[in-house]
């Protein structure tokens, strides 16, 4: 028994995927965390880090920039915690995201789908604006603020560590703010250096495109900009995804595995098994995140 939905963040299970190529694949199921997504653990962090800090008092407003899941993690933990939640997202965030959000009894503001975050008109610019302009805020900023993977080095690196015994080899996982890839392969590099870190983007990001992105319909990943919280000494690759290969992942995960994943599950589940056919790993116990589940992106058509 449990006193709160906050006290069920975390302890998601790991999950074998069979590739058919050799090397044992499993996918971290973070679609089970209350909130729905591997975001539950860094609001949380981030939060209670603030209201530690004396940066977020009784009756204050959390106000931050979200593809959706880290929206929907703020506002699950601010409806208990009894704040005022205002969450900015772009046009690209799937109608399930949004809508949950506002569920929890958030404010959602849609801003126009900008090729870079400091654009003014972007989702991260406006949040920061809304944020200058009210009273007794906090913005968690999971863009700019090093918690953000700090929550991640503090408790997913070390569960996965526990879960897998310390016999992980492979680590990989979708970079957006980089906090997940980062903050796990920081703990992981800690506990044994030959343990390698993958971080997986997309093929049109402004980090792969060396500076010219081109739009893309995974969400959540991504690396679009510049930022503390992505941790580049502790990456040992970087490995990009198409849309195409990402989203036709999506329908094996269902049909063949029984696993309903967003879609930047699917590009990492992509990533894994290129990896796995490039360098032929022996001995290989690679870990997998799954970020979200397919059920937030069911009007998206993806599984067509
Ligand atoms: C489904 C999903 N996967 C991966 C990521 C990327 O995680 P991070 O921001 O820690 O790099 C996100 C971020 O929002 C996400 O929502």
């Amino acid at each position: 028994m449990h006193q709160s939905v906050l006290e069920v963040i975390g302890n998601t299970p790991l999950v074998k995927v069979n590739s058919g190529l050799p090397g044992n694949l499993f996918a971290k199921l973070e679609y089970l965390n209350p909130g729905g997504s591997v975001k539950d653990r860094t609001a949380l962090f981030m939060i209670e880090q603030a209201e530690k800090d004396g940066k977020l008092k009784p009756g204050g407003t959390l106000i931050d920039a979200s593809s959706g899941n880290h929206g929907i993690a703020i506002a699950m933990i601010g409806a208990l915690k009894g704040y005022n939640v205002i969450i900015t997202v772009s046009e690209k965030s799937s109608a399930e995201k949004v809508n949950a959000i506002k569920a929890y009894g958030a404010q959602v503001v849609v801003c126009p789908a900008t090729a870079f975050l400091d654009h003014p008109d972007s989702y991260h610019s406006q949040a920061q604006k809304i944020f200058s302009q009210t009273p007794n805020a906090f913005m968690p900023n999971q863009y700019y603020n090093v918690n953000n993977s700090q929550g991640h080095y503090s408790f997913l690196g070390p569960e996965i560590y526990k879960q897998t015994n310390g016999k992980i080899t492979h680590f990989f996982a979708g970079a957006g703010t980089g906090g997940t890839v980062s903050g796990v392969g920081r703990f992981l590099k800690e506990q044994n250096q030959t343990i390698q870190i993958i971080a997986v983007d997309s093929i049109n990001s402004w980090h792969a495109t060396g500076g010219c992105p081109k739009p893309y319909k995974v969400e959540g990943m991504g690396l679009d900009f510049e930022t503390p919280v992505f941790d580049e000494t502790v990456i040992d690759e970087i490995a990009t995804v198409s849309d195409e290969n990402a989203i036709g992942m999506l329908k094996i995960l269902a049909c063949k595995h029984g696993i309903l994943a967003g879609p930047s599950s699917g590009a990492v589940a992509w990533a894994a098994q290129d990896y796995l056919q490039k360098h032929k790993p022996v001995n290989m116990l690679g870990v997998m995140i799954f970020g979200d589940s397919g059920r937030a992106y069911l009007t998206k058509e993806f599984y067509e």
